[in-house]
């Protein structure tokens, strides 16, 4: 930068113009970032299935596992009820007042456990009479969805939870009553089909 009286005061005041040169990030910064990557994607591997779930929202690895009717393997109703009738019968059983009928003290439940399967099997609709009041709602048919041991495990768990106690049914009973209303394919019309089975 000569003396150049063409350039103003302020010109000469400026830094140099900057120039761009060839300048890598060092290698130890580099392996310093991939070190991190590889042991984060290792913590999250490592750390998140197992830590306790009262840092979380309570639910534990095993809330996440679908029943699958594995030979053998003890099915939890529970779990099955959770998934598939909680929505509608509610987690204690009682129901919705007028809309869905309670498990808890049923006469459906605590009595025949045939009964109990059939329904479950192919669903209800039409006025269904529940502890003194009638509902009219539409109960979904699960015999698609649920193998006989799965409907077994939900059916053994209603039977057994919400004060109810009655005993528990097995997988053959399920198939029993799969292959006795085999023919069936609407839901039960309510109490006018289900009286009968009572
Ligand atoms: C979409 C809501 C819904 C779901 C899901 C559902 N139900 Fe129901 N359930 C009903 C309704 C509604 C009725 C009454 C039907 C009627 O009024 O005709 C009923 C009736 C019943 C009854 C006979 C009445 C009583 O209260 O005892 C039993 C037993 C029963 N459901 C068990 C189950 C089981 C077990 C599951 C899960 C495998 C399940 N339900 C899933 C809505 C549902």
């Amino acid at each position: 930068m000569s003396d150049n009286s063409e350039q103003t005061r302020a010109q000469r005041r400026e830094m140099p113009e900057p120039y761009e040169s060839n300048f890598p990030a060092p290698w130890y910064v580099i392996v310093f970032v991939a070190g991190l990557f590889i042991w984060a994607v290792g913590y999250i591997g490592m750390a998140y299935r197992d830590a306790p779930s009262s840092l979380g929202d309570h639910r534990v690895a095993a809330d996440f596992v679908v029943a699958k009717a594995a030979p053998g393997a003890a099915i939890d109703g529970g779990q099955i009820y959770t998934s598939h009738c909680l929505a509608c019968h509610q987690a204690t059983g009682q129901g919705l007042p007028g809309v869905f009928p309670p498990l808890a003290g049923s006469e459906w439940v605590d009595g025949k456990a045939s009964t109990t399967i059939q329904i479950v099997l192919h669903g209800v609709e039409g006025a269904l009479t529940v502890k003194g009041t009638t509902y009219r709602g539409q109960m979904p048919t699960f015999k698609d969805q649920l193998d006989d041991g799965q409907i077994a495990a939900v059916v053994s768990h209603i039977r057994a939870s919400f004060g109810n106690s009655a005993g528990a049914v097995t997988a053959d009973e399920v198939k029993a009553e799969r292959e006795r209303t085999k023919d069936h394919t609407a839901p039960w019309n309510g109490d006018a089909e289900l009286n009968p089975f009572k």
